[in-house]
Order: structure tokens, then sequence, then C-alpha cells
């Protein structure tokens, strides 16, 4: 009994550690792009995008409100920006910092994307998931 519970907290531990620094084991679990978007930006960017995320509390920087991005871009979705963001391995002003993962190297180093085709797609899948969360002005 004791144990179960210790192993439960400890699958608990490791599996939210996996979410947030993509260690991996959920990498092979996601199977939709609003999964996806839970375990690799929830954590940060909370369910809905505004930046508060369970994590988001013990990050020194606190995670961007993505329900502003088109707000804040004079009400167009700065969707090529996003998909750098999120890619990370093309430095985007004030991003790319230590405090917000790159997931394209992550990605790529993933079973489910293979090719830099895969990665690519999987990264559009979320730019288009990140519009759908912007606040109407
Ligand atoms: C470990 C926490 C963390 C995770 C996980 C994370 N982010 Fe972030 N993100 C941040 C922080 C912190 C910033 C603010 C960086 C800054 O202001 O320099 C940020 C900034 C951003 C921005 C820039 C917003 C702007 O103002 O232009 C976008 C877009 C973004 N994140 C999208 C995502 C997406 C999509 C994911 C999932 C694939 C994700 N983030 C995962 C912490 C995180």
């Amino acid at each position: 009994m004791a144990t179960w519970a210790r192993m439960a907290a400890a699958g608990w531990i490791v599996g939210f550690g996996a979410g947030v620094v993509a260690a991996s084991p959920q990498i092979a679990q996601v199977n939709s792009t609003g999964d996806e978007y839970r375990v690799f930006c929830g954590a940060c960017h909370g369910p809905e995008g505004r930046g508060d995320g369970p994590a988001a509390k013990s990050l020194r920087k606190r995670p961007a409100d993505l329900t502003q991005l088109a707000k804040r871009n004079l009400g167009t979705y700065p969707a090529d920006r996003v998909f750098k963001v999120i890619d990370g391995r093309v430095p985007v002003n004030g991003h790319g910092g230590p405090d917000m993962p790159a997931w394209g190297p992550i990605f790529s180093q993933s079973r489910e994307s293979q090719t830099p085709e895969d990665v690519k797609a999987r990264i559009d899948a979320l730019v288009r998931y990140v519009e759908a969360l912007q606040e109407k002005p």
C-alpha cells in the first residue's frame, strides 16, 4: 500500500517534469494538438493561454499571456513570430532565453516527427492552436 502510494507520487512527479522540461515519456502519448498544447505549453502558459499555468509561479519570468498576441500586434495574429518563438532555433527579440524552452530541437528528437517537415507540421499545428486562443478585440 505505502509502496504503491510512493510509486504513484514518483510517477506524478516524473510525468509533470516531462511536461515542463520535455524529458519525453509523454511525447509518445499525445495524439491531438490540444494534448500537445497541454503537455508542452500549458504548464507555463495555462490551459487557456493566460500565462497562469501551475509552473508559472516558480519561473523568474512570467509566461506570456498568449490570448493577447493579436491584440498587441494591432489586431493581426503574428503567426510567423509565434512559429519562431516555439521553434526556438531562430532568435526572436526578447525570447529564446532560458525561461522558454525551444521545441524545434526537442520535436526533432521525437519519434512522432522524424523529418524536418514533420517538425514543421507539428509547430504549425501549435501556431494554429494558439491562434484560436486569441481574445477577440
Ligand atoms: C517552462 C515554461 C514555458 C513553457 C513550457 C512554454 N513557454 Fe512560452 N514562454 C514562457 C515564458 C517565460 C515566456 C516569456 C518570455 C519573454 O518574455 O522573454 C514565453 C513566451 C512565449 C511566447 C511569446 C509571446 C510574445 O509576447 O510574443 C509564445 C508565442 C509562447 N511562449 C508560446 C509557447 C508555446 C506554444 C509553448 C508550447 C509549445 C510554450 N510557449 C511553452 C515560458 C514557457
